[in-house]
């Protein structure tokens, strides 16, 4: 599916040209350099897309999508390999923190994701802090909400930059990186665009490998409006 859907994001002039524009600034230009070498594998699911601040419903007259609160898309980035993550989970807290936290408190910063949560290759889920309100804002784009996994993280992604990781069943870090908006992190403010990784082989940790997506409301989902390979 998110090959079709990529056919369709890359067929309008105004969105080809929009990416070559995008290339030839320095942020582009390093993630090619990058990406042309290296072909490493940053784990069997990677998160590949974060909105950290929507536009409000107030804005909804002008921009398309608002309210949907804070989402993260995972990829699975194997070519051949559907994979389980069931009883995996997304958590903002440290490995300290999710032994010696209050029950209570760990509960709130820890989502488990529930039952058949799989990923087929090169596919896509989104996790939303509140399903409801995503489903919502998303409601015109069926391959965002075909992509929805059931079940709301509740805590919420921070606007100034977090850790935020990807346990397995045993509590093992599968996949952690921590977001920033400061210094070099692309600017996401304005009108509610999400944070896009530009190359999934490129290094997640490094600002350089994300950008402010071209769509307002990023594109959940689906290869990512700013990507360069995939
Ligand atoms: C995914 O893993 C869970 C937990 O091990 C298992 O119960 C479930 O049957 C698996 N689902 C698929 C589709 O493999
Ligand atoms: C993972 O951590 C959570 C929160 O501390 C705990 O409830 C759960 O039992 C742990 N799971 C395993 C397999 O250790
Ligand atoms: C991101 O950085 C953290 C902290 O250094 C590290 O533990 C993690 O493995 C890095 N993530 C990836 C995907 O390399």
């Amino acid at each position: 599916m998110p090959m079709m859907v990529r056919a369709r994001r890359f067929s309008t002039l105004a969105t080809t040209l929009a990416i070559v524009v995008a290339c030839t600034n320095a942020r582009c230009a390093h993630a090619q350099r990058k990406g042309g070498k290296q072909d490493t594998s940053y784990g069997e699911v990677i998160i590949t897309e974060i909105s950290y601040e929507q536009a409000s419903p107030e804005d909804a007259l002008v921009t398309e999508i608002a309210g949907s609160d804070d989402w993260v898309e995972l990829y699975n980035p194997s070519k051949t390999l559907t994979v389980n993550l069931t009883g995996f989970a997304l958590t903002d807290l440290t490995a300290r923190k999710l032994k010696k936290a209050r029950p209570e408190k760990v509960a709130k910063h820890l989502f488990v994701l529930p039952e058949n949560t799989v990923i087929a290759p090169k596919s896509f889920a989104v996790i939303a802090r509140d399903e409801m309100a995503f489903r919502e804002a998303y409601a015109e784009r069926e391959v965002a909400i075909g992509a929805l996994v059931r079940g709301s993280f509740r805590f919420g992604l921070s606007a100034k930059g977090e850790t935020i990781r990807i346990l397995d069943r045993s509590n093992a870090t599968v996949f952690e990186l921590k977001y920033d908006d400061k210094g070099t992190w692309p600017n996401t403010r304005e009108a509610g665009h999400s944070l896009e990784l530009v190359d999934v082989r490129q290094d997640p940790n490094d600002s350089y490998s994300w950008i402010a997506s071209s769509e307002n409301g990023g594109t959940p989902g689906e290869v990512n409006s700013v990507a360069v390979s995939w």
